[in-house]
């Protein structure tokens, strides 16, 4: 038997058993629970950990949502008063949130959930509060006096309406194979993300008197490497400080049909709690995508060209002795709004309108299913590298929001070899902008196919007794 064959093998079983099921029963269907893995099961918590301290993932999906009274922020035009907008969406994402150090299945006020499957994998959720591995800051990245690398941590969360659409995409509580193409978060959806660096406020300085949380965070082990397997590391505890929290909203009035923006950290900011030490570092409703001008510039600068991303001036380094205040020391491409961790050669929108997976269930190599398109071109690391056709395939559409399909050139597929087949374009099912949805789903395929081979070895070690 090939991988391939078990791959298809297994997904067929998946099938049949949900068949049955609501054959037999159709309450199993609908009362069921979703039972997702709240964590990487490879680095679990020391035996006797008491479960109030371990991270709980909120999978109580509902089956409806109320679209309740419209948002604050509704009322604001984002592109008048950009900051105004960030600042009524961060203050609905934290209400009754940051009592609960957001365990926000407790939340009193809402309701906020977490996306399901991001526990695989070597960058998988840690078990102490579900956050998962993001970009590395290089030195110089978060301030010029910081010499060594930093990691990043992060958690997201939604709100009902996207945690509706999170059960839609999981049918059957999480039992049955994912449905991409029911990924369509109405308007009025929320999510947000808090980010977490390993960086010391010695080094970064405006990280002082930042909120603090321990994560068991790497070190990160080879690909492929199981634990028990000769150089197999447990994680440990890290003392992580939040320096980034990102937003995204569905809202029909930006071109894409959603905003994203990004807060940065200040420990010399007027505030009397970490929270109101946030400050505004941009917002974005779309990749501008005409504008190629100073898309090789690197470093931070105002670019004049841009009208879909609003950039805090107030951030950017003036000439002289590097200041302790926060200050943004890089931003996206081409002046795109950026979050101090993420990768200078991208942008919220760019990044977030790849959203997607191969939309074919039964690919060939089957190493290709659910695989996600490339979200950065390969061979760019600084602007300078950027060249005109990268450009035109990473920034030059806005994409639509919403699921349907999109077709990439083999270049942007990232898939196994496909550019030298004969059909060199991919169809993917879009992921309405969630990269947490198409990253989970990603990981369930790779999950399946992992079984595969486990299964294949086994029998390879049976025959050989
Ligand atoms: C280099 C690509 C990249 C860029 C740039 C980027 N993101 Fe993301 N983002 C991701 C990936 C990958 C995930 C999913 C994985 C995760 O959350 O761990 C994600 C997840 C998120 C989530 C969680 C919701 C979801 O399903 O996607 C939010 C909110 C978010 N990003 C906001 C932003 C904002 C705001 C910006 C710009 C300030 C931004 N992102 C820039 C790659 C990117």
């Amino acid at each position: 038997m090939t991988t391939r064959n078990v791959v298809l093998a297994l997904l067929a079983l998946i099938a049949i058993t949900i068949a049955i099921l609501r054959a037999c029963s159709s309450k199993t269907i609908t009362e069921c629970s979703y039972k997702f893995p709240a964590y990487n099961p490879n680095h679990p918590p020391p035996a006797g950990t008491p479960a109030s301290t371990v991270f709980a993932l909120s999978q109580e999906y509902p089956s409806a949502y109320s679209p309740g009274a419209p948002g604050p922020w509704t009322s604001i035009n984002f592109q008048t008063n950009p900051a105004g907008y960030a600042t009524a969406v961060l203050n609905y994402c934290l209400e009754g949130n940051t009592s609960i150090d957001f365990k926000v299945q407790n939340n009193t006020v809402r309701k906020w959930y977490h996306a399901p499957w991001l526990h695989y994998g070597e960058n998988g959720r840690e078990w102490r509060h579900g956050l998962t591995r993001e970009r590395n800051s290089r030195p110089g990245e978060l301030h010029p006096g910081q010499t060594a690398t930093a990691f990043s941590w992060a958690v997201g969360f939604y709100n009902e309406p996207g945690g509706y659409t999170i059960g839609k995409v999981w049918p059957d509580c999480g039992q049955n194979i994912p449905v991409p193409s029911a990924s369509n978060f109405p308007e009025g959806t929320v999510g947000f993300k808090l980010l977490f660096s390993s960086a010391t406020d010695a080094q970064v300085p405006y990280l002082r008197n930042s909120l603090t949380w321990t994560a068991n965070t790497g070190p990160i082990n080879a690909a492929g490497l199981k634990p028990g397997d000769p150089g197999w590391q447990p994680r440990t505890d890290h003392t992580m400080r939040l320096l980034q929290v990102d937003i995204i909203v569905k809202d029909n009035r930006s071109p894409i049909g959603w905003v994203f923006g990004t807060f940065v950290y200040d420990g010399y900011a007027a505030g009397a709690t970490v929270w109101e030490r946030l400050t505004p570092v941009g917002l974005s409703w779309g990749n501008d995508p005409g504008v190629t001008a100073m898309m090789n510039n690197s470093g931070v600068f105002i670019n004049p060209g841009l009208s879909q991303s609003w950039i805090n001036a107030s951030l950017l380094p003036a000439a002289g002795a590097p200041v302790n205040a926060a200050r943004v020391y890089h931003l996206g491409l081409g002046g795109r709004l950026n979050g101090p961790v993420d990768n200078l050669v991208s942008s919220c929108t760019s990044c977030h309108g790849k959203a997607a997976v191969l939309k074919d269930l039964q690919p060939d190599p089957i190493e290709n299913i659910g695989r996600n398109p490339r979200m950065i071109p390969s061979g760019v690391t600084v602007p300078s590298d950027m060249t005109s056709p990268k450009f035109n395939d990473f920034f030059g559409t806005n994409i639509p929001a919403g699921s349907g399909d999109i077709t990439y050139n083999c270049y942007i597929s990232g898939l196994n070899n496909p550019c030298g087949g004969a059909n060199p374009s991919y169809v993917f099912t879009k992921t309405d902008y969630s990269l947490q949805l198409a990253v989970g789903i990603e990981n369930y395929f790779s999950s399946v196919q992992e079984r595969a081979r486990d299964y294949l070895q086994q029998q390879a070690e049976t025959k050989r007794q």
